[in-house]
């Protein structure tokens, strides 16, 4: 008998997780003015709100946080993260931050000015409210692949390369980097290929244009590049990673990620003197140089998490776990982006609920209905996410209008995967008598989807 696939780790400690009644949820998230976020965690069975520090960290990584050195400048934990990102990613400098946006925060405060355009795939929701809070346009050049979720696409993420050379041929002037997204998020964790990634440098340096990398799920894009992509199957995941970054100038990384651990971030670029220009927003921001927010506890956490995401035995068993409960969903015929993402399945809302106007929002309407079937809890990543357009302030309705399922990296077992499929299935199957969603009484003018509130029609 042939031996099955098994996780290459085993439980150590566990949190217990409460089982609501449906009459519960429904009165919950009535209060909750039907938005996820508002939802407390103890009302939730299973939360696939996000896989961003929702993560389990290993024994190692607890162990490297009781030598934390929490000295305010110069400490030990700053050198074990400049280590691990010198010898794992290849930069020469770096600058810590609190988490992701933060590192957007202080780069893009040194290379955005009014007016400019930046060039990429599908930008994150936070990357495009840094880059339009400073009145700048995010311009997406994803190829068009990545919009027909049941067509099969190796590599769904991928710049366009005609796209970008059309917008750098147009507006190079005002363009101050491209920004390659790895895994593209917004396009349903989709990764992009090496090949993409040699084009888009080759596009940069004929304009002579810097390359930044958001670098969230930079193993898993690097685990697909190992599968899917000829040339690579017998190298490793770090010498992936190494070639893939050979090809940017910088990097933001949100390490509650692919880093694994519960908070932290940073920017990496071989340059010293944007270094020492992101130093001084990092001070105002962030905190001093050496900590820019973090612990000394949680930059060795850190570490030790680029290096056990950078395994492959770990991000087989992560990445398999997504693609089990994709293949659950294709079984029951639950359109979703297809192939699997490398941390999440992005269920097809457009076409699971057609009968709900698009006004009405079909994803976050379906997210509320797998709520109250089964106490799981996604993410609405369409027209609610796409936000409002700056100038016209109408609502903006991307071609994909998905609910997301994240799943966090070491937490669940195949078993809860089997309870997500089966939620949704049964919402599914009664999909035709869902004909009515969401109507918004109150929005924050960016960044809505976190705080909007609701009624149900
Ligand atoms: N870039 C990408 C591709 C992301 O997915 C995120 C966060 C960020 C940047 C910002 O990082 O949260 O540490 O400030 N994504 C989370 C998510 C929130 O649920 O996908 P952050």
């Amino acid at each position: 008998m042939e031996i099955p696939f098994a996780e290459s780790y085993k439980i150590k400690m566990v949190e217990p997780i409460y089982r609501s009644s449906r009459e519960e949820r429904q009165q919950w998230i009535k209060e909750a003015k039907y938005n996820l976020f508002n939802l407390k965690s103890k009302q939730v069975f299973i939360d696939l709100l996000t896989d961003s520090g929702t993560g389990a960290m290993s024994d190692r990584q607890w162990a490297e946080m009781m030598l934390g050195d929490e000295s305010y400048a110069g400490a030990t934990s700053y050198d074990k993260m400049k280590c691990a990102i010198k010898n794992i990613l290849g930069f020469e400098y770096f600058m810590p931050t609190h988490q992701g946006r933060a590192a957007e925060n202080v780069l893009f405060s040194v290379l955005i000015k009014n007016g400019d355009y930046i060039p990429g795939n599908s930008h994150f929701d936070t990357t495009k409210g840094h880059i339009e809070h400073r009145k700048a346009h995010a311009i997406d050049c994803t190829i068009d692949e990545a919009s027909e979720t049941e067509l099969y696409h190796p590599f769904k993420g991928n710049v366009d390369p005609v796209k970008l050379e059309k917008v750098m041929a147009e507006h190079h002037e005002k363009v101050p980097f491209i920004i390659v997204t790895v895994t593209n998020n917004t396009a349903g964790g989709q990764p992009v290929s090496m090949e993409c990634l040699r084009q888009v440098r080759k596009i940069a340096d004929k304009y002579k244009k810097p390359v930044v990398f958001d670098s969230a799920r930079f193993a898993e894009n690097a685990y697909f590049i190992k599968i899917r992509e000829k040339g690579y199957e017998n190298k490793t995941i770090k010498e992936i990673v190494k070639e893939m970054f050979s090809y940017a100038d910088m990097m933001t990384m949100s390490a509650k990620k692919d880093a694994i651990v519960n908070m932290g971030g940073f920017i990496a670029m071989n340059s010293e003197e944007i270094w020492r220009q992101t130093s001084v927003f990092n001070i105002m921001f962030e905190g001093y140089i050496t900590y820019g927010g973090m612990s000394g506890r949680d930059m060795n956490a850190l570490a030790v998490g680029l290096d056990e995401g950078t395994e492959f035995d770990y991000l087989e068993t992560r990445i398999k776990q997504v693609e089990y409960l994709g293949n659950k969903l294709t079984e029951y015929g639950i359109p979703f982006q297809s192939p699997a993402g490398g941390h999440a399945i992005f269920v097809d809302a457009n076409k699971v609920l057609p009968n709900v106007p698009k006004e009405e929002f079909r994803a976050q309407t379906l997210g509320i209905e797998l709520y109250i079937e089964a106490g799981i809890r996604g993410v609405e990543i369409g027209a609610l996410l796409a936000d409002r357009d700056p100038v016209t302030r109408e609502n903006r309705y991307p071609k994909l209008e998905l609910l997301r399922l994240a799943i966090p990296r070491r937490v669940y077992t195949d078993n809860h995967m089997d309870v997500i499929a089966a939620g949704l299935k049964n919402v599914f199957d009664r999909r035709d008598s869902i004909t009515r969603g969401l109507n918004i009484t109150r929005e924050a003018p960016i960044m809505r989807h976190f705080t909007v509130e609701f009624e149900h029609l």
